[in-house]
């Protein structure tokens, strides 16, 4: 089953409910939050009152993606009854495994993400502790940025090791996600696609999603 996650990062904040209502209608399952601190990333984007100010006004389970120093503090606070799952950066958590349990401990499923040039090997004894693997296909900070191709082959290698390990962990692809890419990414073994711009920037998102769902073969 192919997911499709919305990021808000790239909706009409001044809109946010009825935003989200729209690719509700238009078929996405989870909604994603980019969460930037402004320093693991060079920008800011919103807090967990603005995740808060949506709890419960949607069906769609929230997808948080913690682009941020120090995640643990955070972690609490991002995991409300919504909340399905909670990623962190390796890059950014000398502790990962004490956070992926934190998460946990919080009742959200954990997550691990990677930035395009981290290794998958960074990762290779915390994917047995996840739910969800990240991938970034961009540099993280910013919306509407090009698809990196390399990241196909990542996806790829990534679909085998956890073949390979016997795990059951979600890929999740996150970054310049088009209606046009997107049948290469599903074939290299992609489970979730977060898409920001293509979507919200779409003059009808529920055409945009039909035409997503029969690009991944759904
Ligand atoms: C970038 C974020 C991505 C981004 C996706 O740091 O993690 O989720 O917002 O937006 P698009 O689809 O516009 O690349
Ligand atoms: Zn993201």
């Amino acid at each position: 089953m192919k997911i499709l996650a919305p990021s808000i990062l790239a909706a009409d904040f001044s809109d946010l409910s009825g935003e989200v209502a729209k690719i509700e209608r238009a078929g996405a399952q989870l909604l994603h939050f980019d969460v930037m601190d402004g320093h693991f990333v060079p920008n800011i984007s919103f807090g967990p009152a603005v995740m808060r100010s949506l709890s419960g006004r949607t069906g769609l389970p929230f997808d948080v993606h913690l682009m941020v120093e120090g995640a643990d503090r955070y972690i609490p606070e991002f995991a409300v009854e919504d909340t399905a799952f909670i990623s962190v950066h390796c890059e950014a958590c000398p502790h990962l495994h004490r956070t992926l349990e934190l998460i946990r401990s919080k009742g959200a499923n954990p997550g691990v993400a990677l930035n395009p040039a981290t290794p998958l090997c960074a990762i290779d004894e915390a994917m047995g502790h996840v739910g969800l693997v990240l991938v970034m296909s961009v540099d993280p900070g910013f919306g509407g940025q090009a698809f990196i191709p390399g990241s196909l082959d990542r996806i790829r290698r990534l679909a085998r090791m956890r073949q390979e390990r016997g795990l059951s962990f979600l890929i999740e692809v996150d970054g310049g996600v088009t209606l046009e890419n997107a049948p290469d990414i599903a074939e290299a073994g992609a489970d979730i696609f977060v898409a920001g711009s293509s979507v919200f920037k779409a003059a009808d998102p529920a055409e945009w999603a039909r035409g997503f769902f029969a690009a991944v073969g759904q």
